[in-house]
């Protein structure tokens, strides 16, 4: 299944080159049928902080106030035994390894869209992960949700954010990662509030619950992961993100894991719920979740990727044959990866038909 989560990935990259090189003929249907996990809460409440652990780097900027100004679409791609690497799809063919030139360039390029200025724009950075490190995974960290414009921002960004976020989030396929510090009142919470609206059965939402450190003494979150407080239909998982001073320190992330891992065995209210709680639980849900997403949308995504290759083909016979354009290329591309996903299909196929032997 792994495989199939991998060519998910591969065809989102495909659909998205081709979207860039302005054929937009094929990108909508196909992309949004496809399942991404997405980050939703107020300003500061740890989404890209929970973002990194759950890819166990350290590459997102963040901190206090507002240093999400765009969204970005990360694909984390699972590879053997070799070095990890990155790229951004506005700079093709430049490998990064030094991961702290990966958060550079994200800030940089957030700047060269919006300025130096509090501005956030709805255009997306493009990013992939190429680690032994990681499971295959398609993630979009998203600017916080917010009460009030600060100095520097129009009016209107409150609706701006909000709507920005709700684009992504309202696609059936899109899986939320609902962000609620434990140190606010979840009655307050932004997460909760847009995910319940686009999501209200909360079949695609999992809870969060950040900074549970950070809590009032003599105050405690065991209400909330034990669904108590607000029910969602999955189990809150609460996480132990790096703090500030601890990112003023460089503390990393290795460390960071270690010490949430101890957390929550060693802190007598959580003792009974360690087991299902920090980001590598969370990292583990999320994959297994995704499996099973596509694995039910496979007829779906078939009979979508059937309607596009009769597209491309027109478009192709459209371009005249044979075609040494960059464009053409890319459109090879996607047709065989649909081809090699067809095919998967059908063997899968084969293996759930009656009497077919078990997958
Ligand atoms: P975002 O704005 O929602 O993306 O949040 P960030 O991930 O940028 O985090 C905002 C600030 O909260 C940073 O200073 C983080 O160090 C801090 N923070 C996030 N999660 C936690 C947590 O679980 N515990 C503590 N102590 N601090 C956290
Ligand atoms: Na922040
Ligand atoms: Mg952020």
């Amino acid at each position: 299944m792994e495989s199939l989560i991998s060519l998910v990935n591969k065809l989102q990259r495909a659909c998205t080159a081709l979207g860039d090189h302005g054929d937009e003929s094929a990108l909508p249907t196909l992309w949004d049928s496809l399942p991404a996990i997405a980050v939703v809460g107020g300003q500061s409440s740890g989404k890209s902080s929970v973002l990194e652990s759950i890819v166990g780097k350290d590459f997102l900027p963040r901190g206090s106030g507002i240093v999400t100004r765009r969204p970005l679409v990360l694909q984390l791609h699972k590879i053997d035994g070799e070095r990890e690497y990155a790229e951004f799809m506005h700079l093709p063919r430049k490998r990064f390894t030094d991961f702290a030139l990966v958060r550079k360039e994200i800030s940089d390029e957030t700047d060269r869209e919006t300025g130096r200025t509090k501005q956030i724009s709805p255009v997306p950075i493009h990013l992939s992960i190429y680690s032994p490190n990681v499971v295959n995974l398609t993630l979009i960290d998203l600017p916080g949700l917010t009460k009030v414009a600060v100095e520097g921002q129009p009016d209107s960004i409150v609706a701006d954010i909000e709507n920005m976020v709700r684009s992504y989030i309202e696609k059936p396929n899109c899986i939320i990662l609902a962000i609620s510090p434990a140190n606010q009142d979840l009655a307050t919470s932004d997460a909760i509030k847009i995910s319940r609206e686009v999501d209200p059965k909360g079949e695609r939402t999992f809870g969060v619950l950040t900074k549970i450190d950070l809590m009032d003494k003599g105050t405690d979150a065991v209400d909330i992961l034990e669904g108590k407080s607000y029910r969602l239909q999955y189990p809150w998982i609460g996480v132990v993100n790096r703090s500030q001073a601890d990112i003023n320190k460089n503390v990393d992330m290795i460390a960071a894991r270690r010490r949430e891992r101890d957390y929550f065995a060693s802190t007598p209210e959580y003792k009974h719920l360690a087991h299902r709680m920090g980001s590598e639980h969370l990292g583990k849900v999320l994959s297994k979740h995704l499996e099973q997403v596509i694995k039910s949308r496979i007829p779906g995504i078939q009979s979508l990727i059937s309607k596009t290759i009769a597209e491309l083909e027109g478009e192709l016979s459209r371009l005249g044959k044979p075609i040494a354009a960059d464009a053409g290329g890319k459109l090879y591309a996607i047709m065989e990866i649909c081809r090699i996903f067809d095919q998967i299909y059908k063997e899968h196929l084969d293996g759930v038909r009656p009497g077919g032997e078990k997958v």
